[in-house]
């Protein structure tokens, strides 16, 4: 199984805080059967240029492969692998950004892109096909479950989805009794893409995949995971 949403990598964002902690989850997650891990540190344009931005990430992926290598670790057999990618914020002039397509998943067509907390409008939507257009990319739509309240009694959703975006939600969204019933809804109805643990540490948002697979096969069959797998695998080839 395949988490395509993570904050695993130590100190670069509001995730992981040290490898300590990175390693914990990373052993976490292999415990509930994730053999692969997809590390997608926060992107703000407004923090970082998308340079700086890598330097960082690399630098924080180095320190976490040293420390996995003093434990005696190995990524792929104690540990899942791992793979780069980042989630970036939403941005005005971001379909002009040409650093853009360096933050896709493992470099290549896939984005993971977080959209605005807000109502969104047709020129939002607008950029969001341009980025797929102008640098022919894959627009994955970050844990799409918080953005629906926001856009009650619109059209916006809709016409998000009929770019032909890749959707990705949270386990949280499965995992929790009170939205349990939408998420299902949503996977059942094939709006759903690929799932994502989007971890940030061990306490409040901890790896959590196992539990909404294990509610998805039982209340709507196996054939859902297979094509979240499928489709997941397919963001780092
Ligand atoms: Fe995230």
């Amino acid at each position: 199984m395949i988490d395509v949403h993570s904050h695993i990598l130590p100190g670069i964002d509001d995730g992981s805080r040290d490898t300590k902690m990175s390693l914990m989850m990373l052993k976490e997650s292999f415990a509930q059967g994730i053999e692969t891990m997809i590390a997608t540190p926060h992107f703000y344009i407004n923090r970082n240029e998308a340079e700086v931005f890598l330097e960082k990430r690399k630098a924080s992926f180095e320190k976490l492969k040293e420390a996995a290598n003093k434990e005696g670790l190995s990524f792929g057999k104690d540990i899942p692998k791992v793979y780069t990618g980042s989630e970036v914020f939403f941005f005005r002039g971001i379909s002009k950004y040409k650093a853009l397509p360096s933050l896709t998943v493992n470099e290549g067509k896939y984005l993971l892109l977080e959209m605005p907390f807000s109502k969104w409008n047709d020129s939002i939507i607008s950029e969001v096909e341009d980025i797929m257009y102008t640098f022919k990319l894959q627009v994955v739509i970050a844990h799409i479950e918080r953005f629906l309240e926001y856009q009650k009694g619109t059209d916006l959703i809709d016409k998000l989805l009929s770019l032909g975006v890749t959707v990705q939600m949270n386990a949280e969204y499965i995992n929790s009794f009170f939205t349990r019933g939408k998420a299902l809804k949503l996977i059942k109805e094939d709006v759903v893409q690929v799932l994502g643990s989007d971890c940030h540490n061990m306490e409040k948002r901890p790896p959590n995949l196992r539990k909404s697979i294990d509610i998805i096969e039982k209340k709507l069959g196996h054939n859902f995971i297979d094509k979240f797998n499928k489709i997941g695998y397919n963001m780092i080839n």
